[in-house]
């Protein structure tokens, strides 16, 4: 059975494209979508994407994965560096998670290293851009193949 992954992207990502492009680059969400499509595709992964600007519906989202999907890629925006609710629904569904940043996050302000979603996720990439997903989808595969001997 083809694994199935969320990957969860949180506030302002819709923007990518016309936001600080110099930071985050210039391609849009519905292209980081594609790529995102086509990196899972070269996995044999199935992937379901979700964005959202809104805390309440990160968590229904990421509360919805129980005993749905295999395992979840999530770049909460700015909720990274606030949310224990973000924090408490993965470690409630306890998938196998990885965060994603596009940008440094050690290269920037203070307020931005600290991640509360990390201590729920297994693999951390950031500034690499959407490469970063792609990498995320691959560690994830590798997870489910150790816990799996097979997928
Ligand atoms: C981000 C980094 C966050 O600090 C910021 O609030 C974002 C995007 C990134 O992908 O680099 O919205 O998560």
């Amino acid at each position: 059975m083809v694994k199935r992954i969320l990957v969860i992207n949180g506030p302002n990502l819709n923007m990518l494209g016309i936001r600080e492009p110099e930071i985050y680059g210039r391609m849009t969400y519905a292209e980081l979508e594609r790529f995102i499509r086509a990196a899972a595709r070269e996995a044999n992964l199935e992937v379901e994407l979700f964005q959202s600007n809104h805390e309440g519906a990160l968590i229904d989202a990421i509360q919805g994965a129980h005993g749905r999907m295999d395992g979840i890629i999530i770049n909460a925006g700015a909720y990274t560096h606030t949310s224990i609710a973000l924090l408490d629904a993965l470690q409630s569904v306890a998938l196998p998670a990885a965060e994603v940043h596009l940008s440094n996050l050690e290269a920037r302000e203070d307020f931005r290293r600290p991640s509360y979603v990390r201590a729920a996720c297994g693999y951390s990439v950031m500034g690499r851009g959407a490469e970063g997903y792609r990498l995320a989808l691959q560690w994830l595969k590798q997870q489910l193949i150790n816990n799996e001997g097979k997928i």
